[in-house]
C-alpha cells in the first residue's frame, strides 16, 4: 500500500470543494480562502496536480482543509496509504505504525484475574529484540533499545477479552502496539515504548496501576484500539 503517489492518497479520501467555507485550515491556521503555503510538488507521473488554493473535504467526516497542507502532513508521516482527519481523527484506509520486528505469543492460564473470578486468563508475551532504526523512526540508522522485554500482558478469558485479543493481533500486524521513541516513564530516548493501547502487565498485583481489578479495562482497550482504526469491522472478511 505504500508504493503509491501521495497525491493519489489525498484525492482518494478528499474531494475539492467549490464554495470555500469561511473557516481556517486546521493545519496551517490560515483562512481557507487564502492559498496553502505549501507548493504543488513536481509531478512525476499522471494524475491531477493539487493546487495551493484547492480546499478539500474528507469524504466521510466532511471536515475541510487545504489539500496541500494535508499532503504535507501525509508526506511527513509513514506514508502508508492511510489518512487521519486532523480535526476529528477519523481514519481513512488502514493506519499502520512503526513497531519494530518481534514476536507476539498467546497462552492460556487457568488461574483467574482479580475482578474476573468466573474465567481464566489469556497471557500475551511480546518479544522485540534491539536493532537499528528505520526511516520511519525518529533517528534513522541509530540503534534502538528494548527495556522490559519480553513484556507479559493479561486479559480475562471471556467473550469481550477474546474480542480484545483478536483486535490486538490485528493491531500487532499493523505495527501499532509499540513504537520507537522516548519512554515517558524512564526518559530514555530511542527505545521501544507502548503506543497508546494500554495493556495490563501485572496479573495478581497492581503496584504500577497497570494491574487488576479494573472494571473499565476491556472497554478502554476497545476504544484505544478504535482510535488506531482497529475495530470489529476489521475482523469481518471483506
Ligand atoms: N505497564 C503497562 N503500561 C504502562 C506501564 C506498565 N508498567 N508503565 C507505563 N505504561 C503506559 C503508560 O500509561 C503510558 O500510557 O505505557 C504508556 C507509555 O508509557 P512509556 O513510559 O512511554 O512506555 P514504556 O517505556 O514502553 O513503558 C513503561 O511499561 O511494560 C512496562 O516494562 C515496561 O516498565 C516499562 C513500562
Amino acid at each position: 500500500a505504500s508504493a503509491q503517489r501521495s497525491e493519489d492518497v489525498i484525492q482518494r479520501y478528499m474531494e475539492v470543494v467549490a464554495g470555500v467555507p469561511d473557516e481556517d485550515c486546521i493545519i496551517c491556521m490560515d483562512q481557507l480562502s487564502n492559498p496553502s503555503g505549501y507548493e504543488t510538488p513536481a509531478s512525476d507521473a499522471g494524475g491531477h496536480n493539487i493546487l495551493p488554493d484547492n480546499v478539500g473535504k474528507f469524504i466521510k467526516c466532511g471536515h475541510t482543509l487545504h489539500m496541500l497542507c494535508m499532503l504535507a502532513m501525509y508526506n511527513n508521516g509513514t506514508k502508508d496509504g492511510s489518512l487521519q482527519c486532523p480535526s476529528c481523527k477519523t481514519i481513512y484506509g488502514e493506519k499502520t505504525g512503526t513497531q519494530p520486528k518481534g514476536k507476539m505469543e498467546i497462552y492460556s492460564i487457568a488461574q483467574s484475574l482479580p475482578g474476573h473470578p468466573d474465567c481464566g486468563t489469556i497471557q500475551i508475551i511480546y518479544s522485540i529484540p534491539p536493532g537499528l532504526q528505520g526511516p520511519e523512526h525518529p533517528n534513522p540508522g541509530q540503534p534502538f533499545s528494548c527495556r522490559g522485554f519480553p513484556r507479559f500482558c493479561f486479559i480475562p478469558d471471556n467473550d469481550k477479552g477474546r474480542k480484545v485479543l483478536e483486535l490486538l493481533k490485528m493491531a500487532w500486524m499493523r505495527r501499532l502496539i509499540f513504537t520507537v521513541g522516548t519512554s515517558s516513564t524512564t526518559g530514555e530516548p530511542d527505545t521501544v515504548v507502548w503506543n497508546g493501547i494500554h495493556h495490563k502487565t501485572e496479573m495478581m498485583s497492581n503496584l504500577s496501576g497497570h494491574g487488576f481489578p479494573d472494571p473499565n479495562y476491556l472497554d478502554n482497550a476497545l476504544s484505544e484500539l478504535a482510535s488506531q482504526g482497529v475495530t470489529e469491522a476489521c475482523l469481518k472478511p471483506p
